[in-house]
């Protein structure tokens, strides 16, 4: 199998707008480098062969063009298929996410701080090492939030993680899904590493689930899919249910406070690392 391989240099300050505008277009790897330029970070890009390779260069140019950069030079290439496990090795390993968990690589069994919970992961092909700010934020906001009589939905759950730490932090039961049916094979084998048995996994997304199900709703996505999905959200949540929604760029957080208060919900936080934001909001219903 093959994969399109397209290499940018980008501003160390818009690596994350990059890499979150991709992430509607199947981006199947990314890989940062260090760039022969000082202060920007080259990124390399994997892509379905059959990708519309047109569509992602215009969407990395509206990256630059919207802060006021000049069109970048981006190089295509064709690559065969690399062993991505091997690849992960080299640079994945344990590490602390937020105040509660350690996250362990499959292939790693180091001491687990007595008081940390550990998640282990092999990520494969999926999104979801912990290691991204917006996944972060989202651990934050289920520290917070997860409470142990709530049935959870994680919408786009990739590697699993936000689902696992869920129910470690005591959810009753956690529904999760993803559109790629690669990512909900990879969920499914992390949760089964895992040993946890309260959570369901199917490759799908909110429209296959009943309304008024759950008492939170979580989706690590990108503003564009938040705005079209919000009203599935509002569907599926019971009343006084909550989202969690990260994934969302500083400056596309307007849009996103639009659409809660269209839907009548009430932001109870906002939670922010780097160019990232990630909101928690409230169901109401008259
Ligand atoms: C940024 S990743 C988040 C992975 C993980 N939840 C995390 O926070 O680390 C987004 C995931 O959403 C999935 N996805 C995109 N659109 C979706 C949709 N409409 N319904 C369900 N999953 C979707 C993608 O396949 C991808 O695995």
């Amino acid at each position: 199998m093959s994969w399109n391989q397209l290499t940018v240099d980008v501003p160390d300050d818009l690596v994350d707008a990059v890499v979150g505008e991709l992430s509607g277009d199947a981006v199947a790897g990314v890989w940062e480098n260090e760039s022969p330029q000082s202060g920007y970070t080259r990124l390399v890009l994997y892509f379905g062969s059959r990708s519309n390779l047109e569509q992602i260069q215009r969407h990395i140019r509206t990256v630059f063009s919207r802060s006021g950069r000049q069109d970048p030079r981006i190089s295509k290439t064709v690559v065969e298929e690399c062993d991505w496990n091997e690849e992960w090795k080299k640079s994945y390993t344990s590490f602390p996410v937020g105040d509660d968990f350690f996250v362990i690589p499959s292939w790693e069994n180091p001491v687990v701080p007595h008081d940390r919970l550990p998640i282990r992961i092999d990520p494969g092909q999926a999104f979801g090492t912990g290691t991204h700010e917006t996944t972060q934020l989202m651990i934050e906001a289920l520290e917070r939030w997860v409470e142990p009589d709530q049935l959870i939905l994680d919408v786009g759950t990739g590697s699993g993680f936000l689902a696992i730490a869920s129910r470690l932090l005591g959810a009753k039961k956690v529904v999760a899904c993803d559109l790629d049916p690669v990512a909900a094979q990879v969920a499914y084998a992390n949760i089964e590493r895992n040993g946890q048995n309260g959570i369901w996994t199917f490759c799908g997304s909110l429209d296959a689930v009943n309304k008024d199900t759950f008492q939170l709703a979580m989706g690590n996505l990108t503003a564009d899919l938040v705005v079209d999905l919000f009203p599935e959200f509002d569907r599926v949540l019971k009343r006084h249910g909550l989202a969690i929604l990260s994934g969302i760029l500083l400056d596309q957080a307007d849009e996103i406070r639009g659409i809660i208060a269209r839907f009548h919900f009430t932001i109870y936080e906002e939670l922010t690392r780097g160019e990232w934001l990630a909101l928690i909001c409230e169901k109401h219903v008259a």
